[in-house]
């Protein structure tokens, strides 16, 4: 459908409650839910899956050093809501057991292996089936990390696209008293913003591709149908659930806490002046003041001079001053490529680049009420965050050579895949552990892209610092040494701790991460993890491997 742009107000999403207590904590039941609800103002009704029966689902606000439990219940239909692939690890998966299989996973959580989310620990309605991995009903979240801006998602092995695509994501924000001093906007100045793109039928209902082209391997008829896709981009942005939407703000700063929930879609961000009527856009909008990224906060504001870029997955923190824009209206506007830095080849024609995300009103001046004025203040970021430690390079114990890579199923499609120095060309994700740090080891994971495009590649349980990248070719992990000071330095939206960083093709991008508490953040966790791309398509499709932290041998 063509749809008018910039009909309906961005929604916020609803702070969750909860529902009891557990062994003295706050305990929450979310239930995931088939429910219709409008995406835009002129678009009939849409199916959707929501976390307590909303998309995206309500935010869980927790508080640093205290813990909550949470029971993540399944009360889907026995149905998928889009066409599932069965032949994606189908000697792992029962595809013929009736229900959806479900599992709930805390991105960014520093959280113990029972509560990870592991792709082979879902389950279906009212715990019916549970998978190899499952453990427990009720995950508990230690909050043992810095203040950051969370997400939990479905990651149920094989149907992670789909299950995300269908509508279960949400905010989970995490807080502590040195953040409320710093005074950042808060309260109606500080929104969470999910960018997501989707598709859509004309009857509202949503649409996500099942068939590939013969470009992408093999032939139509070794093609199963439905099949997964190599990459999934919509034509429609859809921001905290509605379609094209506008945000209505006074002139004065704002804290805007920005996710990418696509499955597979880059953005590349900035505020552009703009006009309405004509559909043009003029000078630049006010800058984005860089004040956290996926793990927390930055030991100080960074004022973008060149656009945000957000992968699959990646958060990012932000004060906006829009006290300079009184009455006028501006249009966030992204510039990613939609299969990013890669060779684009064949489908590249197929794809909608999706430039236009959200349109921005700025109020008249005076239009807030006047206690509001009091607050308004050009420089309100402190120029002092927070203390972000450095892990030393010199103390660290292991180096991994890790490649993303290509090759070909069973089925003749092309895939990608994640591997070692020793199996350079991949490694499937069902073969048995290879990275398994020691508990309190420090290590850097060199990630080395040999394939023709980006991927913006997740660790789970750690967050790491982003040392720089270099060409792939000047790196050979057997002869060469990691310096710092030679490679090319971290992007600012890479800065302090990250969870989730874009490897381009060609490159190695080093990272470091402390498996276990460091300088009194995070905790000391073993058991199994995994590691994989976040564009949603190539994690279903093997671009997945575990991670095991193994406690000390003494
Ligand atoms: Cu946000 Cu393993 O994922
Ligand atoms: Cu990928």
């Amino acid at each position: 459908p063509d749809l008018e742009k910039w009909v309906d107000e961005v929604p916020r999403p609803d702070v969750l409650e909860p529902s009891g207590t557990k062994e003295g904590q706050p305990y929450y039941e979310v239930e995931m839910q088939e429910v219709e609800q409008q995406l835009h103002g002129d678009l009939p009704t849409t199916t959707v899956w929501g976390y307590d029966g909303r998309y995206p689902g309500p935010t869980i606000e927790a508080e640093q050093g205290e813990p909550i439990y949470v029971r993540w219940k399944n009360d889907l239909p026995d149905e998928h809501l889009l066409p599932v692939d069965t032949t994606l690890h189908s000697d792992a998966i029962p595809y013929d057991m009736p229900g959806i299989r479900t599992v709930t996973h805390l991105h960014g959580g520093n959280v113990e292996a029972e509560s990870d989310g592991n792709a082979q620990a879902w389950f279906t309605r009212d715990f019916e089936e549970t998978g190899p991995a499952f453990e427990q009903r009720d995950y508990y979240y230690a909050n043992e990390q810095p203040t950051s801006t969370m997400w939990y998602h479905d990651h149920a092995m094989g149907i992670t696209r789909l299950n995300v695509y269908a509508g279960l994501a949400g905010f989970y924000l995490l807080r502590n008293d040195h953040e409320r001093e710093l005074d950042l906007p808060s309260g109606e100045y500080e929104i969470p913003l999910a960018i997501q793109d989707r598709s859509f039928e004309d009857d509202g209902s949503l649409f996500y591709p099942t068939t590939i082209a013969d470009e992408q391997g093999g032939s139509d008829d070794s093609h199963p149908d439905p099949s997964v896709v190599p990459e999934f981009y919509g034509d429609t942005p859809v921001v905290n659930g509605k379609a094209w939407p506008r945000l209505s703000v006074e002139p004065r700063p704002y804290r805007l806490r920005f996710l990418n929930g696509s499955n597979s879609r880059f953005y590349r961000l900035e505020l552009l002046q703009y006009d309405e009527s004509s559909g043009e856009t003029g000078g630049n909008g006010p800058a984005f003041v860089l004040i956290g990224n996926d793990g927390g906060l930055l030991t100080e504001p960074v004022e973008l001079e060149d656009r945000l870029e957000l992968g699959s997955s990646q958060r990012a923190d932000v004060v906006v001053d829009f006290s300079d824009y009184a009455g006028e209206t501006l249009l966030l506007h992204n510039d990613a490529p939609a299969l990013y830095r890669g060779d684009g080849s064949d489908e590249s024609d197929d794809i909608v680049p999706l430039h236009e995300v959200m349109l921005v009103d700025v109020a008249d001046s005076g239009s807030g009420t006047a206690a509001d004025d009091s607050d308004v203040d050009a420089d309100s970021v402190p120029s002092e965050l927070t203390r972000v430690p450095e892990i030393p390079v010199d103390s660290v114990d292991t180096e991994r050579y890790l490649t993303l890579a290509m090759d070909t199923d069973e089925y003749g499609r092309s895939r990608h895949l994640l591997g070692t120095a020793e199996e350079r060309s991949g490694i499937p994700m069902m073969d048995p552990v290879t990275e398994m740090p020691t508990l309190g080891d420090t290590e850097i994971w060199s990630l080395a892209n040999f394939t023709g495009m980006s991927h913006p590649v997740h660790l789970h349980l750690v967050h790491f610092q982003v040392l720089g990248r270099q060409p792939v070719g000047d790196y050979d992990p057997d002869e060469d040494a990691i310096d710092p000071d030679t490679l090319e330095d971290p992007e600012p939206y890479e800065l302090g701790w990250n969870d989730v960083v874009t490897v381009d093709p060609a490159e190695v991008v080093h990272v470091i991460a402390r498996f276990g508490e460091f300088e009194g953040l995070f905790t000391d966790q073993t058991g199994r993890y995994m590691w994989h791309c976040h564009m949603l398509e190539h994690e279903d499709h093997d671009m997945m491997r575990p991670l095991e932290v193994v406690p000390p041998s003494d």
